[in-house]
């Protein structure tokens, strides 16, 4: 007689249960279901199929040419080996330009592709696209800070919110998404500061990338962690398979350090 193992998995709820109980909740991207398969099995909270895929595994320069049906085909591919995490897939550049959009694509996300929460990357003008998604039972993760499909926009990857000002507005904006309804907010590359204050006023658990120490978790990009970018890589990372055997042994690796707070150090902030 086999015995099924029960394995119990990761809601929004538990994800604000952790924050409350100041447990680190460690994210890692993924893209395909072998490496997804390893990441939930070594425990990783949440999974996240960023539109990152358009440079770690398209090869483009930005995430920009990245296509709904990318996001779908890559969020069905990791969804069957999501277990026990939390799987969030990314919203790409815009799909989501109009509620109507947002509602239609987020759809399709959890529908075709499996997803349990989508991401996107959030201005003032996405309150009300957010207030409208989960009304709607949709569940959202707000991207604050750098956001990536701006960057023509915003004139290369920068951090955001140095001044006084700039904070101010990326505070006001995170309380305004999460009356709108927010289930998670992610911030990326903003002074390590500024992400500490963010976590500290909002209810809604806080994900950093770049953002320092403080934050109620943090997601770094698969490739970054294993030392296979496909650019210089970014300050805030780290190469966890350094020092490791194998795979599964860094991905653990980094859980530990998110868990006990020793990742990020000072020299992977801002
Ligand atoms: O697309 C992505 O991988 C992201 C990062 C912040 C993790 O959004």
């Amino acid at each position: 007689m086999s015995v099924q193992t029960e394995i119990k998995s990761i809601t929004v709820t538990e994800l604000r249960r952790m924050k409350a109980a100041a447990e680190r909740i460690a994210c890692l991207t993924a893209y395909d279901a072998s490496f997804a398969r390893v990441l939930d099995e070594a425990g990783v909270d949440v999974i996240l199929v960023g539109d990152s895929l358009g440079m770690v595994i398209q090869g483009h320069d930005t995430t920009v040419p990245v296509t709904m049906d990318d996001m779908v085909y890559h969020t069905r591919c990791v969804a069957g080996a999501c277990r026990r995490a939390l799987l969030i897939a990314d919203m790409p550049f815009m799909s989501y330009a109009t509620p109507e959009q947002a509602l239609r694509n987020a759809a399709r996300l959890m529908q075709e592709g499996g997803a349990s929460m989508v991401k996107l990357e959030s201005t003032n003008m996405q309150v009300e696209t957010v207030a409208q998604m989960t009304a709607q039972g949709i569940p959202v993760c707000a991207h604050l800070g750098l956001r990536p499909q701006s960057v023509h926009k915003l004139g290369g990857y920068k951090v955001q919110g140095r001044d006084e000002q700039a904070a101010k507005a990326m505070l006001d904006m995170a309380l305004a998404l999460e009356r709108a309804g927010a289930d998670l907010l992610l911030l990326e590359c903003v002074p390590a500061e500024l992400g500490e204050e963010i976590t500290k006023n909002i209810e809604v658990p806080v994900i950093g990338i770049g953002a320092g120490a403080a934050c109620d978790g943090q997601i770094l990009v698969l490739q970054d962690t294993l030392g296979i970018s496909h650019n210089e890589p970014p300050r805030f990372s780290k190469n966890f398979l350094q020092g490791e055997n194998d795979i599964p042994a860094a991905i653990k690796a980094y859980i530990t350090e998110v868990r006990q707070g020793s990742f990020p150090a000072p020299e992977h902030s801002f």
